[in-house]
């Protein structure tokens, strides 16, 4: 199939391929996602036959408001508004309980093919004007995850998302790079205390002046080990990983930037800060933003790690940010981009 590339202008026609069963590909704040009607069990196949991704791993939904909740969710906390009025449209993803269909048919109103059969869904409302636009015209929530091939970084561009869905789906909506750059956070409203599954644009700090006590998933911090289950499936797999191995380095920049320079090889890449790239001359370098801005490093990670595919590198090290604000996102998704292999100069 060819893949029709529309504007923010054609929100009309992007609304089309939607009510018609296709593929389509959405800009977010957060990144580019691989979107079709989350109530239409056959769209969504497609989009996991697409991607490549396991049918354990289940999508969320896309809305334009908090409005539309409670057609899909039920008992719905207090908590959810409050956290909707404070952060949407934004990166905030919250797991609610999937509202009960009533026609014995199907369990629940959400198909158990967008759900994986899980009896909770991820309900998102994303800062992408266009987007929302789509999914009020077309009249259906949008089940979307990442447009990238399973396994693969994240796409923050539209090209970037052509890259692995050139051929694949009906047509892309440009709207330029992505003003995060790493995936919405995720948090779980049907545990007490509510739960951060993923970390994201909507900080855990935010989350905490909010809701009080958050408890973080053990996923989000360090490996899982085989047969563990994490609550958000798909933070079980491996994720991220150019075709190189990573290795991070943690602490100080001044020293992880010696640590690495005095180590690597021949035709090692490295991704650095800003302030470091003269230390690595001779190198492929990605440098993802300056040392104190936090914000800039979310934006450029996963071009940074797509970035090496194309390069001629045999491994890659990378300094490591810090883990505090939109830092905790960043980290964990280097992190897992290096299975989980980190070497700590620290104390
Ligand atoms: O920013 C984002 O969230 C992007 C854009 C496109 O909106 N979407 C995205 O989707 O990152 P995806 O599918 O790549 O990641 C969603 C994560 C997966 O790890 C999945 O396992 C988890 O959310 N998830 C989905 N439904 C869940 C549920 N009911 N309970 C727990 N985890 C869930
Ligand atoms: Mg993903």
């Amino acid at each position: 199939m060819e893949t029709k590339r529309l504007t923010t202008a054609d929100a009309a026609e992007a609304a089309e391929v939607i009510a018609r069963g296709g593929l389509l590909g959405i800009p977010t704040e957060t990144v580019y996602g691989l979107g079709a009607n989350g109530l239409d069990p056959k769209a969504v196949r497609a989009i996991f036959t697409a991607k490549g991704r396991p049918q354990d791993n289940p999508l969320i939904l896309h809305v334009p408001s908090a409005e539309w909740l409670e057609r899909y969710c039920e008992d719905i906390p207090p908590a959810a508004y409050t956290l909707a009025e404070r952060f949407w449209p934004g990166p905030l993803t919250m797991v609610l309980k999937c509202r009960r269909s009533g026609d014995g048919s199907q369990p629940f109103i959400i198909p158990g093919e967008t759900t994986a059969g899980l009896d909770t869904v991820g309900m998102r409302c994303p800062d992408c004007a266009v987007t929302r636009e789509v999914i009020s015209l077309a009249g259906v929530p949008i089940a979307a995850p990442s447009g990238n091939t399973s396994g693969r970084p994240s796409p923050t561009t539209a090209p970037a998302m052509l890259e692995d869905m050139d051929g694949r789906i009906d047509a892309i909506v440009d709207a330029g790079p992505c003003s995060v750059g790493v995936e919405s956070t995720i948090v779980d409203l049907t545990a007490g205390p509510p739960r951060l599954l993923r970390p994201g644009g909507v900080t855990l700090e935010q989350l905490e002046e909010v809701l009080g006590e958050v408890a973080v998933d053990d996923a989000v911090r360090r490996l899982m080990a085989p047969g563990e289950k994490p609550r958000a499936p798909g933070m079980k797999y491996r994720h991220y990983a150019p075709r190189a191995p990573v290795t991070v380095v943690k602490g100080d920049p001044d020293e992880t930037a010696g640590y690495i320079a005095a180590r690597m090889g021949e035709k090692s890449g490295v991704i650095c800060f800003d302030e470091y790239r003269g230390c690595f001359r001779g190198h492929v370098v990605e440098a993802i933003g300056p040392t104190a801005d936090q914000a800039a490093q979310a934006r450029h990670i996963f071009e940074a790690l797509r970035a090496f595919d194309h390069a001629d590198v045999t491994d890659i090290w990378a300094q490591s940010p810090t883990d505090t604000g939109i830092g905790l996102a960043v980290t964990n998704r280097l992190n897992k981009a290096a299975g989980f292999h980190i070497i700590s100069l620290e104390g």
